[in-house]
């Protein structure tokens, strides 16, 4: 599928992107040794330091619509006309998750807004048909939401790949931060390397096949995208991989280093995009983006004019591979300081405090509950009533007027 022009006035791309991540973490010292493991395994062996944990007022909406105030900062939602969130994570099988978000940040009426699914693919899914919303209608700007919480049983070797976060993206002809090309490569394949049934909280997974997988579809796609792309590996200043954890990328980018006859992977490609992800772990439909944003925020180097390729993995599953290039100007629209802002501002949590996070639930029987108060964004889970969610904003910003007495918690 090709959608637009390399140059000129038909770009699209990302014009503004926010973060959220949690409030509390994890260090994956205190986990391991908790669990009886060699810290080493979790630090080198996976490349993770720390686990982002959501406080228990917290879910994808609320994760997705903190993320969002910060992509609309400067952006007239005026002009959003369609918001796309992408979760498997879902708090219902009915109801999109994009209806709340819709109206915590009071866009417009006439904003589509729907839920899309696959897997961590989900987001890059909700990319491409925003691309061609864009093309069709270059005036219309599309704002994607991505929110997860990575989440496997507790003592499980999946269970320090968790994590949690959000990323929101708008998406129009003006990209202030990064250009995307035209041509994709994609993977389809049905396997059963993870998945989660709905009588389920947790994901099940077969966790060394789900690599073995991604590596595959991460070739398959490459190829894809080299054929209709006609770009060199060499044309690619860095890569971005789905980053379940940071040893996945180096794997991938080993892989595919490999397949392109390199005889040494060059790291260096890669490791910026991996700092974030070190410190709140995997994000799902996330995940990605949050390695592009560090990227961008972390090189440390005037990224202007350089090719990132960007390898989107879903398991069960799904990929795709596809590039852009950073805008001129890119730097006035990310923020370099946020490790310092947003990370090391986080509450470390104990193990026992994490296990009781992770063991919180809303009441299933429809009586009203309030959620206990913890550190949150802007927007928070306030409790239930009659199975409604009931969210409550806690400070007023441009994009936030007081709620609606139904949405509210009194
Ligand atoms: P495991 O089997 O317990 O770990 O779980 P392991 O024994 O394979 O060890 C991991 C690495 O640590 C190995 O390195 C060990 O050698 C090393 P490698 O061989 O891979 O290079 N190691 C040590 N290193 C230093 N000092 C030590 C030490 N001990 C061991 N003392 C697994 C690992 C990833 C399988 C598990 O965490 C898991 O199941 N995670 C969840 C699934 C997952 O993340 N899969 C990734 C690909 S699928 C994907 O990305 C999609 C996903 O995001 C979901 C979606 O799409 O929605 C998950």
């Amino acid at each position: 599928m090709q959608i637009r022009a390399d140059s000129g006035a038909a770009r699209i791309g990302i014009e503004a992107i926010g973060l959220y991540v949690p409030r509390y973490y994890v260090p994956l010292r205190d986990l391991a040794v908790a669990r009886g493991v060699d810290p080493d395994k979790y630090i080198k062996g996976l490349g993770q330091e720390e686990m982002a944990v959501p406080a228990p007022d917290e879910d994808v909406v609320t994760m997705g619509a903190n993320a969002a105030l910060e992509a609309l900062a400067d952006v007239d939602t005026a002009s959003i006309d369609t918001l796309m969130f992408a979760t498997e994570s879902g708090i219902d099988q009915s109801k999109a998750a994009a209806i709340y978000v819709h109206h915590l940040l009071q866009l417009p009426k006439n904003c589509k807004s729907f839920e899309i699914k696959q897997a961590c693919c989900g987001s890059t899914a909700a990319l491409q048909m925003a691309m061609a919303t864009v093309a069709q209608r270059p005036d219309r700007k599309v704002l994607i939401v991505a929110a997860d919480v990575a989440r496997y049983g507790l003592g499980t070797p999946g269970e320090p790949t968790q994590g949690a976060g959000a990323i929101a993206m708008v998406i129009s002809n003006q990209p202030r931060v990064l250009a995307l090309d035209a041509e994709w490569g994609a993977y389809t394949e049905d396997v059963m390397d993870f998945w989660r049934p709905n009588y389920l909280d947790e994901a099940v997974v077969d966790g060394k096949y789900s690599i073995k997988v991604y590596l595959k579809a991460l070739t398959e796609s490459w190829a894809q995208y080299v054929e209709e792309s006609g770009r060199t590996f060499e044309q690619h200043d860095y890569f971005c991989y789905h980053l379940p954890f940071t040893r996945m990328a180096h794997k991938a980018h080993q892989h595919l280093s490999k397949w392109v006859g390199e005889v040494r992977p060059d790291n260096r490609r890669v490791q910026h995009s991996l700092v974030y992800n070190r410190r709140m772990g995997n994000s799902y439909t996330a995940s990605l983006y949050v390695g592009l944003l560090s990227l961008l925020e972390t090189a440390g180097a005037d990224l202007t004019g350089q090719r990132v390729g960007l390898f989107s993995y879903g398991s069960g599953c799904m990929a795709a591979f596809f590039s852009g290039t950073v805008v001129p100007g890119y730097a006035a629209y990310v923020q370099k300081d946020r490790q310092a802002v947003q990370f090391d501002n986080r509450q470390r949590l104990t193990v026992e405090m994490y296990e009781a996070f992770y063991r919180h639930a809303l009441p299933s029987d429809g009586r009203r509950y309030q959620t206990p108060a913890h550190e949150t964004g802007v927007f928070r889970l306030s409790g239930v009533e009659g199975h409604k969610r009931l969210y409550e904003c806690r400070a007023q910003s441009v994009h936030t007027r007081p709620l609606q007495p139904e949405v509210a918690i009194a």
